[in-house]
This record gives structure tokens, C-alpha cells and sequence, in this order.
């Protein structure tokens, strides 16, 4: 590293000490660490990701005060914001602080979380991007993650920090999630480097379904993967799921519910549809058959025509020759 991006990562890690010191040791972290308590997190796992606590006060820039820092580079590092006299002052308050790291492990952002959500702040709350935190860049996990996916040969992907901290807690340790945005290419790639097998365990509610549909698309597209997916029943994340049946009844539903990426188009394209209108089911047959037509296996194009042909009592055969234009088509 550069002498600059490696002062803006020692920022990083001594905040994430700091954070986390706060959280586990002092009364200014009580409330939070009971927070995190009530949804599951246990001290080791909080030890082992290095949660904190940004209090109310400042904080940081006390704390960097008393080191002689370079204040240009504090600047920089996003950890702060810059009033209009130009004083910074800390950018995290009254959050519960997930650090970021790099593949390499080092923390180079965070995304803190307010105890109760409230309409005047968002939810989460991220590092701005910097020379070392590109937000499209990032798994979170994935410094850890890369390691289990050798013994799991899988990856799984989640929407969110709390989804992948709750599958670790049961022993999904192969999970990472990006940064409350739609996956990008370049995390698509990222992936690519360490596993061929990637799963696909968003939110049960509409918006995951919607960025299911979207990730697998933008995965699909490389040719590079196995895809599966892991849908959740009534609109649970995998986090309240682990929550409400336990952990080891996640852990048997990751591994035994897996879904191919056709068996979950043909679920996802009855959505807002009415099968029994005849519209709807025109509608329906063709966006379903459009996805058969994008399959390179032939067995497993055959496997889902025969289920559409039975399923609204078609001929085959017109089947068939649709699917072969559409292929021709490439449509
Ligand atoms: P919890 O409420 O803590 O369980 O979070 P969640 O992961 O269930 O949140 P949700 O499903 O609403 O969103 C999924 C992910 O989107 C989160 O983990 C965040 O990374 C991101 N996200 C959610 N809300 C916000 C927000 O207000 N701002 C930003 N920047 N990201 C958000
Ligand atoms: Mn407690
Ligand atoms: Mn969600
Ligand atoms: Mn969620
Ligand atoms: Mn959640």
C-alpha cells in the first residue's frame, strides 16, 4: 500500500477498536449490546466481527486529537463530516457499527445501524466512498467467507449484514451480502474468483424476490455459475427466519430447498397473475418458456417443457416449436 491509503486504513482499524471498546466494555454501550443480545448475537460473535458502538457524543475525533493525526487524511477518510467552519466532527452517532473489510480482511468502512428506526434517519447508514472504500466493490463477509466456501463449495449471497450474521451464528459461515445496493458486475466477479456454485438467499418479501430475479439475471449473464436459489416462506429475511424456527432448521433449509434458477421463474412469474384467466396465462407461458429458451441444457429444457405442456394440457410439440424460435431468436 501507498503511504496515504495505509494511514486512512490504520484510521479505520483504530475506529473499529474504538467502536468496539465502547460497545463491549463501557456503560455508553449498555443499551446497544442489549439490542444486539435480544436479536441473537452472542459476546463471541460480536468479538469475532468486531461490532461496536458510535455513542452519541464524539468521539473519534477526541480520540484522534490526543494522536497527533493528519487532519488532511482524517478528512478523507469519511469517518467524519466537515461542518460549514470547517470543523469535522464524527459522521457515526448513536449507531451500532458493522465494519467493512477488504478481502484482505482490513476494515476500510462501515455501515452503522441506528437501535430503533426512526423517519428523520435512514436505517443504515454507510461510510461515504473513499480511495480505499469503493461501495460497489465490497462483499461484507467475503474476507471470511472465501475461506469456507474450500470446504463448502458454495457461496451464498444475502441482502443484509444481519442476514449473513445470523447464518454464521448457525454455521452458514459461507455467506457474504452487498452493500444495501443491487449486486454489481464487480462483485459478480469477485465471486467468480472463488466459487462456481453461488446460491441466492434474498428476503422472502417482494423486494428480495424482485432483486433475486435481478442478481440472477445479472449471474446468469457470465455464464460462469451454478445458480440456485433459497426462498424463505412468509416474507422472512433469513435472519428473523433463523429467529423464528432456529438455527437448525435454516441450515436444513439451505442445503435441502435449494431451488434451480427455472423452478424459481416459474414461481416467481405467477406473482400478480391469475393462472386461471386466460390472459394471464398466455402471459405467463410465454415469459416461462422465454426462460426455458435461455437454458443450455437440453435435458433440463425438456424436464420444464413437459411440466408446462402438462401443467395447461398443450401439445408438446407446438411447445417445442416455439422454444426453437425463440432460440433461433435468441430472443
Ligand atoms: P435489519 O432491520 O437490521 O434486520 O436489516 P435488514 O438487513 O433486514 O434490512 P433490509 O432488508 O431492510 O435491507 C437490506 C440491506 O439493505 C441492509 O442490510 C442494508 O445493507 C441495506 N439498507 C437497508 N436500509 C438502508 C438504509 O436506510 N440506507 C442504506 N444505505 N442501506 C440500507
Ligand atoms: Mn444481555
Ligand atoms: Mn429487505
Ligand atoms: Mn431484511
Ligand atoms: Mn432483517
Amino acid at each position: 500500500d501507498n503511504p496515504e491509503i495505509a494511514i486512512l486504513k490504520d484510521y479505520h482499524r483504530e475506529a473499529a477498536e474504538l467502536y468496539h471498546h465502547i460497545l463491549v466494555n463501557t456503560q455508553l454501550g449498555e443499551e446497544a449490546l442489549e439490542y444486539l443480545h435480544h436479536r441473537g448475537l452472542t459476546d463471541e460473535l460480536i468479538a469475532e466481527f468486531q461490532i461496536g458502538y458510535a455513542p452519541a457524543n464524539k468521539l473519534l475525533l477526541p480520540f484522534f486529537d490526543e494522536h497527533q493525526p493528519d487532519y488532511q487524511k482524517l478528512r478523507k477518510s469519511g469517518l467524519f463530516v466537515e461542518r460549514q467552519d470547517g470543523q469535522l466532527s464524527d459522521r457515526f452517532r448513536s449507531r451500532v457499527m458493522f465494519p467493512i473489510r477488504n478481502a484482505a480482511g482490513q476494515v476500510i468502512a462501515f455501515s452503522g445501524r441506528l437501535l430503533q428506526k426512526n423517519d428523520q434517519q435512514p436505517k443504515y447508514l454507510n461510510s461515504p466512498e473513499t480511495e480505499i472504500f469503493n461501495k460497489r466493490d465490497v462483499l461484507f463477509n467475503f474476507d471470511k467467507a472465501k475461506n469456507s466456501v474450500r470446504t463448502e463449495k458454495s457461496l451464498v449471497l444475502f441482502e443484509g449484514f444481519m442476514d449473513v450474521l445470523a447464518a454464521y451464528r448457525a454455521g452458514v459461515k459461507n455467506g457474504v451480502a452487498s452493500m444495501g445496493t443491487s449486486l454489481t458486475e464487480q462483485q459478480v466477479y469477485t465471486l467468480a474468483r472463488v466459487s462456481k456454485n453461488v446460491s441466492l438467499c434474498y428476503d422472502g418479501d417482494e423486494p428480495g424476490q424482485k432483486a433475486t430475479k435481478r442478481a440472477l439475471e445479472l449471474l446468469a449473464a457470465t455464464g460462469r455459475f451454478n445458480l440456485s436459489v433459497i426462498s424463505l416462506p412468509e416474507k422472512l429475511d433469513p435472519d428473523e427466519y433463523v429467529g423464528k424456527y432456529g438455527a437448525e432448521k435454516f441450515v436444513t433449509h439451505v442445503h435441502d430447498s435449494l431451488e434451480s434458477e427455472l423452478a424459481f421463474y416459474l414461481r416467481y412469474y405467477q406473482q400478480g397473475r391469475n393462472l386461471d384467466n386466460e390472459n394471464d396465462q398466455l402471459a405467463y407461458i410465454e415469459d416461462v418458456l422465454k426462460k426455458i429458451a435461455q437454458s443450455n441444457d437440453a435435458i433440463e429444457r425438456d424436464l420444464y417443457l413437459n411440466r408446462l405442456a402438462q401443467r395447461f394440457q398443450l401439445d408438446k410439440l407446438t411447445l417445442e416449436n416455439q422454444l426453437k424460435e425463440l432460440r433461433a431468436t435468441g430472443a
